[in-house]
């Protein structure tokens, strides 16, 4: 049984993976101990190995599985991963690896497998086994988009062990029946379906447990974990104490279980195979009625019949299986005998009564166990009937001694005897055959065969079943004590047999007169027949059978109707049932390709951490671990085709080096001389060279690993430098290409650069010296240019302001007109800005202005600084004329008034008024009185001069020589009080400036001079021709 073939080139590796392995913690693989004869070397690696969490440990491709007892951390989807696919010495041993291997192999080789998990009980089976199942379900591939089966596969296994499994002293969660199961992988290796063999259930556990131990878990996951709902249904009382089949043992509540998470785990399960609720309410109704069945009590009456004494019960029973309370009470208190052709009915005593309650109890819960495993089978079953192989995985109770053991305990370790021996022959034969086949001769191993054990169990007329089953037939009164009479008359000297009749002195002390003791090769056994015989027996009085069939519990109906009612026969013993069982069970594993794992208990209190040597010593020695071992080693402990062999060797021989000519088996030959390997170190088979001590092949490998190290830096340094070689070579020759070719392109670009450029300067130089000239082709493009620029220049330069009057780029010439069209455009754009920007105060102030500019505009010298200076409503308000002279002139309406100096007509003495216009007259006002009254219809003229000063003179239409004359004064607003006055009297052409000096009127006739003139200083006064000289200041010319 080789490692699979080598994938990816990796299966060269395996070998050389295990020797790498001694340089771990202990050693991974027994077959590389060298002191492998020794047991105390043999348990020494497996207890270094389990002190660092290693529990794990192979020989050859056997596992070996030490319990550890607490969680490891190497179950996890990350582990799986690790595994999947790897060749089996490459990684330290684990049940991923042998998992996988089979597997693999099986895909390889298209042949079916099995997993022959073995160990004592509480030793780790059911843990392997799910392993295992696990690691199918997460790392085989998967086609179908529900995972149905595989789904299935797992969920079956909290229903199975909540129905078949229990706790024991040995184990909290011990299988009390034998499962097989079945994987079945197509040819893509998807698991497509899935089917189970149980292996006796141990009914007696129902109405019975030993001290510390309790019935199968299902009961008190219903009990104390059932819905309220569900237990009024059933009648049940969230209480395991309330019911005597479930505190025989003294420990139905422990830490260990958690019932109440188990029950869900489990009921969630079962939803999901495919039991329909009917299913559902049918099992816990069988479930619940073996509880009421075992508080049914029964006394007896004056007559020493037994009768019932709780009706309560019954009732409930008869409610859950659906049948006559009466009929049902019959069945229990009476037997049917037929007389010839009459039924008579006997009562039953107490005993008889209680007695065939447990029998009921166990019948029912055990057919409908069997029920529960054909239910998960169609649910598992896979229809398709294209090619199938598959793995079978064998978790059966292990070796158990009780302080007293009963009948299953000799069919459990029967049981056990057989697998023992199944792995003897197989294990032998499989490596004799491959001596065989190669022609090499060994020398046959020693090791305990069980067979002697077997035969004196199962044996024909002679063994002990036989035996069994006779005495459970024959006619007259048999009892445990005559059966245990026979075996010491059949089996008197057999040296696996001991009775205390037939034991010696010291023997004798140790057994009780009930007792046979068997030494199987697992230790030795005693068993107490009491109950040997009614449990071979496993008899159900016809009547209550028939009451079964009639049940509307379907399940029950079911189970029962399936047995023959009629048959007369009597029908097998439960032994020999089991016996023609494991014979079949061999004949299914026979056919298939076996692959182990041997669970080992490191203490026997559960607990982490311990490694009890002489338990784990013990279980080593009747493991035949060490003869497996041995074997293994016997001849060869390794193995390897030729080529393989070779291929890898070779560079350790210059003959073989690089190449070998001739036949692989040739090369080997000379190779392994040269490295001087003694003849009694290998053998040459036919097709593999044999090597006999792992040391030969560590030299081997060792000098391998030199030689490789050298030969591997001298290969690569070459490789290397060819590789870098060629590489460079091949880069710079691209390098140089590329370079060439971008060269290429740019002077391209380059030049068409700058032929454009030449072209362009050309015309450019053509078009400046031919501006001047109409548009040409030659100058068009220059000209274009221009334009742009000066209009794109002008853009940033535009005048800001209306008054803003210097701000314009001068235009090239083509551009002279349009610059001018600009001008005014962009002119008119700000005065409409601005008109648009005016309130309509500034409006009638720049209307004002107007006036007064068509007045003064050039003709009087300060008039320029007067067109800033903004006109007022009046210089004078209300409040500072006297009330008097307002209330003489107010109904004419004042509009402005403004002081003056007025110089008189005749000394020109200046005095200060006020000059206030109404709608229809000036008057001056000197405080209260009003000096003079110009009515403006008399007011024929208004003179000014055309220098800076403020002089005025009214001209007054003066027939009368009482009336004054003309008025002359001096006004600082001189152009705002004219405009008023043009304005308000309509004299716009009555004020004039006058150019020299004007003549004005004292009186009428008689006339005055005012003369006008510039100076340094202002200055008026009375000149000495007679005439009023007014002196003003030059105003700068602009
Ligand atoms: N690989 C393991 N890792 C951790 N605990 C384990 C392992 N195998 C077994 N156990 C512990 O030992 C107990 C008994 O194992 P189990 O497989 O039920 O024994 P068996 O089936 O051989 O009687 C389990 O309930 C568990 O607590
Ligand atoms: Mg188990």
């Amino acid at each position: 049984m080789q490692g699979r073939k080598a994938r990816g080139g990796r299966g060269l590796l395996d070998m050389e993976g295990a020797l790498t392995a001694r340089d771990r913690v202990g050693i991974q693989d027994f077959v590389l101990l060298d002191t492998h004869t020794s047991e105390n070397a043999f348990l020494d690696n497996l207890k270094k190995r389990f002190n660092e969490d290693l529990i794990y440990t192979y020989i050859g491709t056997l596992l070996v599985s030490v319990n550890p007892y607490k969680q490891l951390d190497i179950y996890s989807k990350k582990q799986m991963d690790i595994y999947m696919g790897v060749n089996f010495f490459e990684l330290p041993p684990h049940i991923y690896a042998l998992a996988d291997n089979a597997y693999h192999t099986m895909l390889a080789e298209a042949n079916n497998h099995f997993i022959l998990i073995s160990g004592e009980s509480g030793a780790g089976k059911t843990e392997a086994s799910k392993k295992i199942l696990q690691y199918y379900a997460v790392s085989c591939p998967s086609v179908s988009p529900m995972d149905r089966v595989r789904d299935r596969m797992l969920l079956s296994n909290p229903v199975l062990e909540a129905f078949g499994n229990a706790k024991t002293l040995k184990n909290d969660n011990s299988s009390r029946f034998g499962k097989y199961m079945d994987i079945q992988f197509d040819i893509q290796g998807e698991a497509v379906g899935g089917h189970i063999l149980s292996y006796l259930l141990e009914k007696s556990r129902v109405v019975h447990q030993n001290q510390g131990e309790r019935n199968f878990h299902i009961f008190y996951q219903l009990v104390e974990g059932g819905e309220e709902d569900l237990l009024r249904q059933l009648g049940l009382e969230s209480n395991s104490q309330h019911y005597s089949y479930l505190v025989k043992g003294q420990c139905a509540n422990m830490t260990s279980v958690n019932d109440q998470n188990d029950w869900r785990t489990v009921r969630n399960a079962l939803s999901s195979i495919e039991f329909d609720n009917g299913d559902i309410q049918d099992l816990f109704g069988v479930i619940a009625s073996v509880l009421h069945l075992g508080n049914v009590q029964f006394e007896s009456d004056n007559k020493g019949n037994a009768k019932l004494n709780n009706s309560a019960e019954l009732r409930w029973v008869s409610t859950l299986l659906g049948v006559s309370v009466q009929v049902l009470q019959e069945g229990l208190t009476y037997r049917k005998i037929e007389a010839n052709t009459d039924e008579v009915l006997s009562p039953f005593t107490v005993d008889y009564a209680t007695y065939a309650r447990d029998a009921l109890a166990k019948a029912i819960y055990g057919r409908a166990f069997t029920w529960l495993v054909n239910k998960i089978n169609e649910s598992m079953e896979n229809k398709d009937l294209s090619r199938k192989t598959v793995i079978g995985l064998l978790d059966i109770y292990g070796f158990e001694v009780f302080y007293v053991n009963s009948f299953e305990q000799f069919c459990i370790n029967y049981c056990n005897e057989k697998l023992q021996q199944l792995f003897i022959q197989l294990t032998l034969k499989s490596e004799q055959e491959e001596y065989e086949a190669e022609g090499i001769g060994w020398e046959p191993v020693q090791f305990f065969n069980n067979k002697i054990i077997c035969d004196l169990v199962e044996e024909k007329h002679r063994g002990i079943i036989s035996l069994l089953d006779e005495e459970c037939l024959r006619p007259g009164e048999a009892t445990d004590l005559t059966f245990l009479e026979r075996l010491e008359e059949k089996m008197g000297s057999h040296p696996h047999f001991v009775t205390h009749k037939l034991a010696d002195k010291t023997t004798r002390k140790t057994l009780e007169r009930g007792d046979f003791r068997l030494l199987h090769y697992a230790g030795e056994v005693t068993y107490c027949v009491v109950g040997f015989l009614d449990k071979n027996n496993d008899l159900l009085y016809r009547n209550i059978k028939d009451v079964m069939r009639e049940s509307k519990n379907a399940i029950v109906r079911e189970c029962f109707a399936s047995m023959e009612s009629d048959n007369r026969r009597r029908p097998e013993t439960v032994a020999s049932q089991f016996k023609s069982s494991l014979v079949g069970l061999t004949d299914i594993l026979m056919s298939k390709e076996p692959w182990y794992v041997r669970c080992l208990k490191s203490n026997e209190s559960k607990q982490p951490g311990r490694f009890d040597d002489s338990l784990v010593l013990h279980q080593v020695k009747y493991l035949g671990l060490t003869e497996h071992l041995r074997v293994r080693r016997a001849g060869f402990a390794y193995r390897r085709r030729y080529e393989v062999f070779l291929q890898r060797y070779k560079p350790l021989c210059p003959a073989t080096w690089p190449h070998w000519k001739g036949l692989p088996a040739d090369g080997v030959e000379v190779l392994v001389r040269h490295l001087g390997y003694q003849p009694d170190e290998y053998k040459m088979g036919r097709t593999k060279i044999f090597i006999r001590h792992p040391r030969t092949l560590f030299a081997t490998e060792d000098a391998f690993e030199i030689c490789k190290n050298d030969l591997a830096s001298r290969i690569q340094a070459q490789y290397k430098g060819y590789r870098q070689k060629g590489e460079f070579r091949k880069q710079k020759e691209a390098a140089t290409k590329i370079e060439t070719c971008w060269r290429g392109v740019q002077a391209r670009k380059e030049k068409e650069r700058r032929q454009w450029a030449v072209k362009v300067i050309k015309k450019f130089i053509k078009g400046y010296m031919t501006r001047g000239e109409a548009k040409t082709t030659d100058n068009s493009e220059y000209l274009v240019f221009v334009r742009q620029s000066y209009l794109n220049r002008l853009k940033n330069n535009l005048p800001k302001t209306v008054l803003d009057k210097t701000t314009w780029l001068s235009p090239p010439p083509v551009l002279t007109e349009t610059s001018a069209i600009l001008r005014q455009i962009h002119m008119r754009l700000l005065v409409r800005k601005y008109v648009r920007g005016i309130t309509a105060q500034q409006k009638a102030q720049l209307q004002l202005k107007q006036i007064t500019s068509a007045i003064f505009k050039g003709k009087k010298d300060n008039y320029p600084q007067s067109i800033p200076q903004p006109f007022v409503e009046t210089r004078i308000s209300e409040e500072d004329i006297n009330i008097k002279v307002l209330q003489m002139i107010r109904h004419e309406r004042i509009k402005y008034s403004v002081p003056i100096v007025k110089y008189d007509r005749n000394g020109f003495k200046p005095r200060p008024r006020q000059l206030v216009l109404t709608q229809t007259a000036a008057y001056m006002v000197d405080d209260a009185k009003i000096k003079q009254r110009v009515i403006y219809t008399t007011l024929k003229s208004v003179s000014v001069s055309p220098l800076s000063d403020g002089i005025i003179i009214f001209h007054v239409a003066n027939e009368d020589v009482k009336q004054k004359g003309d008025l002359i004064m001096q006004c600082d607003h001189l152009f705002e009080l004219l405009t008023k006055l043009s304005v308000v009297a309509n004299k716009q052409n009555a004020i004039k400036v006058v150019q020299g000096s004007i003549t004005f009127q004292i009186q009428a006739g008689k006339e005055g001079v005012v003369d006008f003139s510039s100076g340094s200083e202002s200055m008026v006064y009375k000149d000495r021709n007679g005439h009023l000289m007014v002196v003003s200041t030059r105003t700068r010319v602009r």
